[in-house]
């Protein structure tokens, strides 16, 4: 059985859905064993609790940069024991000293599809925002590997929604997130503990079964 480790910074819609998949059974091969938040009193973490899952506060405030607070983070993976780390709403950049020592073992969901609207200054809301304002007619989510470029890892799976002419960014938000992050984040993660996502010349592929 794999450790899930899954970090949150927010409302943990993500997390949630990985809890209601695991309750149903369709994780195979691993278990969420804690979750680690960014941010005191984040929604994520009653999610977590009511789940029975243990939970962790590393607060980024209380650091006074990327790298320390990225130390931080991988101390509390290694004491874990991590198999696997799922960036679920994360909105930190962690440093390389984590990436490095995780390779092809971190999960990220990124709420367009990559490469458009992603790297530095694109997380949650502004992504869609920024799609919206250059007039896109399909967005979507990836979910990918993370290196040590934001964004740039490899990609595992991606998923599409048409972008309506009356939308928001709340509205464009929470048909990405009903329609392909639920649904493709806990695939992704099955997948992985399943030791089916393979890499070959820097990309991830799935194999069947
Ligand atoms: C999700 O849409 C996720 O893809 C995005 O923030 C939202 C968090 O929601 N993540 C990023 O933008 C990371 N770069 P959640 O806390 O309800 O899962």
């Amino acid at each position: 059985m794999k450790n899930i480790v899954v970090l949150v910074s927010g409302g943990g819609t993500n997390l949630q859905a990985l809890i209601d998949s695991q309750a149903r059974g369709e994780i195979n091969g691993g278990k969420i064993s804690c979750v680690i938040s960014s941010k005191e009193g984040a929604y994520a973490l009653e999610r977590a609790e009511k789940a029975n899952i243990p939970t962790v506060v590393i607060p980024r405030k209380k650091y006074s940069d990327n790298k320390t607070y990225s130390e931080a983070i991988l101390a509390e993976l290694d004491r874990q024991k991590a198999d696997l780390v799922v960036l679920a709403g994360f909105m930190i950049i962690l440093d390389e000293c984590v990436t490095k020592a995780y390779p092809y073992r971190i999960i990220n969901v990124h709420p367009a599809l990559i490469p458009s609207f992603c790297g530095e200054g694109f997380y949650g809301l502004k992504v869609h925002e920024k799609a919206l304002e250059y007039g896109v007619k399909v967005s979507g989510a990836t979910i990918h590997f993370v290196n040590e470029k934001a964004d740039a890892g490899a990609i595992i799976l991606q998923g599409t929604v048409n972008v309506e002419n009356d939308d928001t960014p709340e509205v464009l938000q929470r048909r990405i997130m009903e329609n392909v992050e639920w649904k493709l984040l806990p695939k992704a993660v099955s997948l992985f503990c399943e030791d089916r996502i393979f890499i070959k010349d820097g990309k991830a592929y799935v194999s069947g079964k």
